[in-house]
């Protein structure tokens, strides 16, 4: 879910319908807002998309300076008008958003139940404002009330709220994401800073338990006992249309497209490719010595980036290994203080990641986050924290992120193997220098136009399978992944040597086998490719030129540039990206909001 404030002394609703059209990748099957004027709390909400809220707004906009706003991903209750936020109290004099699970809701809501308090709705949050409204009735002012209220809520959440006969916003973060943007005079709070970054860059970035009190004319930052606390403001780097389309028909497509820069970005001053180093300033030479084993924990898209970096790690002679941050949270492998648990997260706020996070740091593990937010959940739980640099991305399917998980990740991988073996890697050299060359290579397949031709030939089928080796698997994972969330088209990854142990079973002319061919020796997944094609299937071959005249019996090769088998996995992807697009677009599927996803998902 996405929340959103604003206050100042003019027209809120304008503020949070752009605040929610903005932060519409983190949820987006129901939305609302609450506006405080003259005549009390107006609340305006409606299950569907943001167009259905912004249709009910036209005709009776309500005035007033001061407002919160809402767009759901269901997570107690279906989208509904009822269900949708913000939340009241009986009396309607309080309106509450929330995003994140407020774990012991049952338990209130009986309490609250006993006590007279009536619910309308099937969700959590709504005792929120009944809370707080039991609170007031005991005399505590609208601020302890609120303080007080918040105290009795186990969970994770970000909270915002408007009390009738007060100009403030009331607001608190406790493992949910919440920042506070400031321009002249106006005030925004937001679950990420793309929400309010065309009004202002300059932000404060929220802690976990902070109390946040706005007014028109300033806010008051606190700790849960009302001692203010100083968060000191902070200048965003990116610019406002970095959060806009900039004229692509899908902020997918345009992601694809910032690939060349976004890498750039992330591997700026971190790549001494003539003395073959990796400079990190993060971490001091040493900083890895004692590391025994490497457990990287994500989900989608990162934990394939993730099981990328550990057969990278396995190929330096590292223990590595990539586990799905869900199954670790509940079964976690064994670790301890020489187990360095790498958490990969895009977004920062994933809770199964959380979650394995905390599993690892109670078993005495050292944490690293590899993730894209600044001030993200995942960087406050972990010991130490490395940027991706990726800039906003707001497509629900990942893509640029990938990409720079995978370049940072195989920086981290170096830094490590050198680290724990004494000297720089063999490859070392030869891969940083691939990896300067890489924003160009990308160029040049953004430039190429097979994967849309493959697109056009094959969209439709059946299904679609993916196959390949060592990283090349993660990256066949990845393509089929990518193809399911938005083309909705059946499509798995398998390895390429499983294939031959049941998958096979599957294979007919209507399901196109995609191979990744990116290894030093593939003759391997050549031939399983053509034990494939012998049944029937139509064969893309995805590799550079030292493989293609090998594969040249394929149905399609796509290229992609020469360069080091560790990076090409990054090039055969994004191919594989274009190939999923242009069958989505093809197939007129919502291709930034694929049905039933979300961007962030901040529940197990
Ligand atoms: C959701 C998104 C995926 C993403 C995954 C992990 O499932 O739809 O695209 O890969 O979360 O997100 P994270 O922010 O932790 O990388």
């Amino acid at each position: 879910c996405g929340i959103t404030a604003y206050v100042g002394t003019d027209d809120a609703v304008g503020g949070l319908l752009t605040g929610l059209s903005n932060l519409e990748y983190r949820g987006y099957d129901s939305a609302g807002i609450a506006v405080k004027n003259g005549r009390g709390l107006e609340v305006i909400k409606r299950e569907g998309e943001l167009d259905r809220l912004r249709e009910a707004v036209g005709s009776e906009r309500p005035t007033g300076g001061i407002g919160i706003g809402h767009t759901r991903w269901s997570t107690h209750g279906p989208p509904t008008d009822e269900n949708a936020h913000p939340h009241t109290d009986c009396s309607g004099r309080i309106a509450v958003v929330h995003n994140g699970i407020i774990d012991n809701y049952d338990g209130l809501r009986t309490d609250l139940a006993a006590e007279g308090h009536e619910f309308r709705s099937d969700t959590d949050t709504e005792v929120i404002p009944h809370l707080i409204e039991s609170e007031l009735e005991t005399g505590k002012s609208p601020a302890d009330a609120f303080r007080a209220a918040i105290a009795r809520l186990d969970g994770s959440y970000a909270v915002a709220c408007l009390i009738d006969g007060e100009d403030v916003v009331y607001a608190t973060r406790n493992g949910s994401p919440l920042v506070l943007g400031r321009a002249d005079g106006r005030y925004f709070l937001a679950s990420d800073v793309p929400a309010f970054r065309e009004y202002t860059d300059e932000v404060v970035y929220l802690e976990d338990t902070d109390v946040v009190v706005v007014r028109p004319g300033g806010y008051e930052i606190t700790d849960p006992n009302g001692i203010p606390v100083n968060r000191p403001v902070e200048t965003v780097d990116w610019e406002p249309e970095a959060a806009g389309k900039s004229g692509y028909p899908h902020y997918m497509l345009k992601e694809i497209n910032e690939q060349p820069e976004s890498l750039r970005q992330t591997l700026h001053g971190r790549v001494d490719a003539l003395a073959g180093k990796v400079d990190l300033p993060e971490f001091p030479p040493g900083t890895f010595e004692d590391v025994e084993q490497v457990q990287f924990v994500a989900m989608g898209t990162s934990h394939h980036a993730g099981m990328y970096a550990a057969s990278m790690l396995t190929a330096h002679g590292i223990p590595a290994h990539a586990y799905m941050a869900g199954e670790y949270a509940d079964c976690p492998p064994p670790a301890d203080g020489r187990t360095l648990v790498v958490a990969v997260t895009q977004s920062g706020e994933t809770a199964d990641t959380l979650n394995a996070v905390r599993r690892a740091r109670s078993a005495g593990a050292r944490t690293l986050a590899v993730t894209n937010v600044v001030g993200s959940s995942v960087t406050r739980e972990c010991d130490d924290e490395l940027f991706i640099r990726a800039g906003p991305e707001i497509g629900v399917a990942a893509t640029k992120t990938f990409t720079s998980q995978v370049a940072a990740l195989t920086l981290l991988g170096e830094r490590i193997a050198g680290d724990v073996t004494g000297v720089a890697s063999a490859g070392a050299r030869d891969l940083l220098a691939a990896l300067s060359e890489l924003p160009g290579d990308v160029q040049q397949v953004l430039d190429d136009g097979t994967a849309r031709e493959v697109a056009e030939a094959l969209y439709g089928c059946d299904a679609y399978f993916f196959i390949g080796r060592g990283p090349a698997y993660a990256v066949a994972l990845e393509g089929a992944l990518k193809m399911k969330e938005i083309s909705y088209e059946h499509a798995e990854g398998f390895a390429a040597s499983e294939l031959k142990h049941g998958p096979l079973a599957l294979v007919t002319p209507e399901t196109p086998l995609f191979g990744v061919l990116t290894g030093k020796d593939e003759t391997k997944t050549l031939n399983n490719l053509k034990e494939v094609q012998a049944r029937g299937a139509p064969v893309i071959v995805v590799t550079t030129p030292r493989h293609a005249s090998a594969a040249s019996f394929a149905d399609y090769v796509i290229e992609i540039p020469e360069t080091e088998p560790e990076a090409a996995g990054i090039l055969a992807n994004v191919q594989l990206q274009l190939v999923s697009y242009y069958a989505a677009d093809l197939l007129g599927r919502p291709i930034d909001k694929p049905r039933n996803l979300a961007k962030s998902v901040t529940v197990e």
